[in-house]
């Protein structure tokens, strides 16, 4: 059979080009799409099972920090995802934990039938008590506006409470210099690092090498 190479180039590089599209349209909606149709969204990606590696996440990086916060005391978990934190992490007092998806949260309490969960936007959702450690385990990236959900949240954390937070494919510069302005495909985990430094002290952070560099960051919030 003979190929003609431009079209093998011309197919592949248009591939690659769509799929990138397709990727900031996603981003978008994500970040900015009303309630539903993000809500549609992560319920057609949690049904495909587009994020099935979700589920068992044993020996996550996130587990030792959030288990020392976390010993005895209660946790709110925002997009919390199909339910693996609260049924791998160690000597939690309670477990609550919030998502966009029903598709993810009717797995995360089958998984979990003694915790707590529900179904709504981590813009809009309104705590019923305080807690001693809020998690954002991949989630932040997901919302508009990252400094204001992070200040109406402060004031759901107890005096000595801590936000967590788990953040893929950052640089480890951001956490030791200042004065960044991060672009492209940085731009939105840039995002998340410099709100918490602006609204919060951070208490740790811990970097760890896999195909990203992850941070797992702890931080108090500067007013709350
Ligand atoms: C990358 S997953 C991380 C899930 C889980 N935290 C974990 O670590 O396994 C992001 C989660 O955030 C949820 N999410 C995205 N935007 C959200 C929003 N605005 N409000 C609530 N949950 C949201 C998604 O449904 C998804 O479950």
């Amino acid at each position: 059979m003979k190929y003609d190479l431009s079209q093998v180039y011309s197919r592949v590089f248009g591939l690659g080009m769509l799929a990138k599209l397709r990727r900031k349209v996603r981003g978008v909606i994500q970040r900015y799409g009303s309630n539903a149709v993000k809500r549609r969204l992560w319920n057609a990606e949690f049904s495909s099972g587009r994020w099935s590696g979700l589920e068992n996440m044993e020996g996550d990086c996130l587990y030792p920090t959030l288990e020392k916060y976390s010993r005895g005391k209660a946790i709110l978990d925002l997009g919390c995802g199909p339910g693996a934190t609260a049924a791998e992490i160690r000597g939690y007092g309670s477990y609550t934990g919030v998502d966009i998806s029903e598709v993810a949260i009717a797995k995360a309490q089958a998984r979990n039938p003694l915790c707590d969960f529900a179904v709504s936007n981590i813009e809009s959702y309104r705590p019923r008590r305080e807690y001693d450690v809020i998690l954002f385990a991949d989630s932040l990236y997901y919302v508009a506006r990252i400094p204001d959900v992070l200040h109406r949240y402060s004031a759901y954390l107890r005096p000595s409470g801590v936000f967590i937070a788990r953040i893929k494919g950052v640089r480890p510069e951001w956490f030791t210099c200042t004065g960044f302005r991060e672009h492209g495909q940085w731009a939105r985990r840039y995002a998340v690092v410099s709100a918490i430094q602006q609204r919060c002290t951070v208490l740790e952070y811990q970097l760890f090498w896999y195909s990203d560099v992850i941070a797992v960051v702890a931080a108090a919030p500067l007013q709350r």
